[in-house]
This record gives structure tokens, sequence and C-alpha cells, in this order.
């Protein structure tokens, strides 16, 4: 038996980074992102909706970080960064990680860590095609933290390992990555016959998007665990229903 050489390894591993390149590649995301500006079509000025699934989760966030999240593992740390995936336009991102800051500034408190309250960065995610000027613009003037923007699809890596404390989503991961490729099939047994939705489908067409669901569910959590620090959080709201509905 020979022993590897170095030339081995980089073989390899250039071999392994090829592999990757050619998965990442042969994904395909859709993005369809929600209608820009502030006009009366506006996703700013029509998410009244999406606003209140933010409301609506501040108490459980507040819960979620008092109990779970580990702020004692994050020190000495001068910055505290979040991401909020799939933020869209705005205002209901900045609402949200306005209840994020309220929530984790009172931990730090609690725990009479007030000295080490560190700053916060906000990362932006969305779609390269979404309205970042929009967002940008409007960020709120009196904001405590700096901000940047993301673009890409979150079922992917999108950014460093192991470098956010906090990982929020509202309203956002319900999207698929992608219309399932049987249900759009005229020769497939899933064909949705050109419908958007499932209601009344048969089984088939219901077994392709679960199907399409679990994979990007998987690609999901996958890529945060890369990227989430030690003792960090996750808090993800979405619209469900009953598997039994
Ligand atoms: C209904 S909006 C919710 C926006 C915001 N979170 C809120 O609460 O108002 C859903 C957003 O998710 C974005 N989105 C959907 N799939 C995405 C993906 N794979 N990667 C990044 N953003 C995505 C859409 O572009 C859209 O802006």
């Amino acid at each position: 038996m020979t022993t590897p050489t170095i030339q081995d390894a980089i073989h390899r591993e250039t071999e392994r980074n090829k592999e990757m390149a050619a998965e990442n590649t042969s994904k395909v995301f859709e993005a369809h992102p929600m209608k820009g500006g502030d006009g009366p079509n506006s996703y700013t000025k029509n998410s009244i909706l999406q606003r209140a699934s933010v409301d609506a989760a501040k108490e459980f966030l507040n819960k979620a970080v008092a109990e779970k999240l580990d702020i004692k593992s994050f020190l000495p740390s001068k910055s505290f960064r979040i991401a909020d995936l799939g933020c869209s336009t705005g205002p209901n991102t900045f609402m949200a990680v306005g209840n994020i800051l309220e929530a984790v500034e009172s931990k730090y408190r609690s725990q009479g860590l007030n000295s080490q309250i560190p700053e916060f960065q906000v990362f932006f995610n969305d779609h390269a095609s979404n309205d970042f000027n929009m967002l940008f613009q409007s960020l709120p003037q009196n904001r405590q933290y700096h901000a940047a923007g993301v673009p890409g699809s979150f079922y992917k890596q999108v950014l460093p390992n192991a470098s956010i404390n906090f990982v929020y989503s509202s309203t956002a991961i319900q999207w698929l990555s992608r219309v399932p490729t049987a249900v759009a099939d005229s020769n497939s047994p899933a064909w949705n016959k050109g419908h958007i939705h499932y209601s009344n489908a048969t089984d088939e067409v219901i077994r392709a998007y679960e199907t399409q669901y679990s994979d990007d569910m998987e690609s999901f959590q996958q890529a945060r665990a890369q990227e989430i620090v030690y003792g960090g959080l996750i808090v993800l709201t979405f619209p469900g229903r009953h598997s039994d509905t």
C-alpha cells in the first residue's frame, strides 16, 4: 500500500470542489419577489397580513430569547449579528428587527450584562431581484444597528460559517425553491393541469409538493447549520395547517 501524498490530497480536494460546484449549479432557484417601490400596489403598502404574523410572534420570540439564546457563550463579543431571511422591501422586517433587538438587549440586562451589550448588525436577505433600494431608503432613521443586504436564495448558504447569532424569517419559508418538476409535466401522474394551487388535487400532486418542501427544508437547515454560531437561535414563522385537513 502506498502512502497518500500531498498531491493526492490536493487532487481529491479539487475533485470534491468540482462536484460541489456542479451540485450548486444544478439547483434551479426560482425568484418571484414582491412588488417593489411604494406605489398603491407595492408590498410596502400591502403587507398588513404579514405584519400581523410579526406581531403575533413577538411574545413567542421574547420567550425563546429569554429561555434559549445562550448569550454567555458569545462573550466577550463586540457584535451581535442578525439575519432576516426573505425580508422583502419593508416595513415589516424593520418591526421584526426592532422586536429582536428589544428582546436581546433585555436578556443582556436581565443577566446583569448591561456593559457587555454588543453592537448589532443586521443582514437583510432576499432574492437579488428584490427591491433592495426601497428597503434601504426606508431604513428607520433612529435604528440602533448597522444594515447590510445579502442577495440570494436562502435555500443555500448566504452568510459565512459560524457568523450569525440570530436567524429570523417570517412568512417566507412557505415559498418553495421551485415548482416541482412533475406537477408541470403533462406526462407525469403528478401533472397539475396548469393549476398553481393544490386544493382538490390528486394525491400524486400533493406528494410532489411534499417532496419538494421536504428537500427544500433539508437544504434550508443544512445552510443555517453552517451559518449559525454555537448558542445562537433560529426563529421561523410561517403559515401551516394540520396534516389531517
Ligand atoms: C410574503 S414576503 C414576507 C416578507 C417579510 N418577511 C415580511 O414579513 O413582510 C416573502 C418574501 O420571501 C422572499 N423569498 C421567497 N423565497 C425566497 C428564497 N428562496 N430566498 C430568499 N428570499 C425568498 C420573497 O422574495 C418575499 O420577499
